[in-house]
């Protein structure tokens, strides 16, 4: 089953994949409008105008290693079954952003999963790049940014063992107030 935290893992690769430098991820929960926007923009190399049509058909690649690309259809698959919608939009040399909007309250909305693993890993593979995250709940949120981080730890590597379970820690407790605040 794929939850929110999966298709965060699968966009940011992509946008690793196309040479970016910093990505950011924005979560935005509703829960008066019961809806759940997710956001993954990057600096990356983009898309043509041409590439940009054929990625949001299903199981196109430019991967040479493989003959379909899942990630963009499966995201987009999963928020329009929620009765959501999806949207990507990129230019060359600038970068890329990728939007999907779900309907949380749906029968088919996917759990969220969990998003503090997922920064660890990407952080713990990739301590070279920026990842910021923005996590809105209603009227509450918090934000991450390792371009911070970095500037504090100066010689420590962001992929540090204690640095990644600080970093994980933080999301995990926030996302726990968050989760608390919602349910009031
Ligand atoms: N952020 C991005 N910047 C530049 N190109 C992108 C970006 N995201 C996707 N693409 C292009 O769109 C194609 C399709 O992406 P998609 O995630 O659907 O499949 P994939 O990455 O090729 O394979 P999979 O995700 O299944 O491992 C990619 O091969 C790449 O050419
Ligand atoms: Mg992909």
């Amino acid at each position: 089953m794929k939850d929110i935290s999966y298709h965060i893992m699968d966009i940011v690769q992509n946008s690793l994949n196309a040479g970016a430098t910093t990505v950011r991820v924005d979560i935005r929960q509703d829960s008066s409008a019961g809806r759940l926007t997710l956001q993954i923009a990057d600096n990356g190399r983009g898309m043509s105008g041409e590439l940009l049509r054929q990625v949001t058909d299903p199981f196109f690649t430019t991967s040479v290693t493989k003959k379909v690309g899942l990630g963009l259809p499966l995201l987009k698959q999963n928020a329009e079954l929620t009765g959501g919608t999806f949207a990507i939009t990129s230019e060359e040399k600038k970068g890329t952003t990728v939007t999907a909007v779900f309907n949380s309250n749906h029968i088919d909305m996917i759990p969220v999963g969990d998003i503090a693993v997922t920064f660890k890993m990407l952080i713990a593979a990739h301590p070279d790049r920026d990842f910021v995250y923005n996590h809105r709940c209603n009227d509450e949120g918090f934000s991450m940014d390792t371009r911070v981080v970095r500037t504090e730890l100066g010689e420590i590597p962001l992929n540090h063992a204690d640095v990644l379970d600080y970093l994980s820690g933080f999301i995990y407790n926030n996302l726990k107030e968050l989760k608390n605040e919602d349910q009031l």
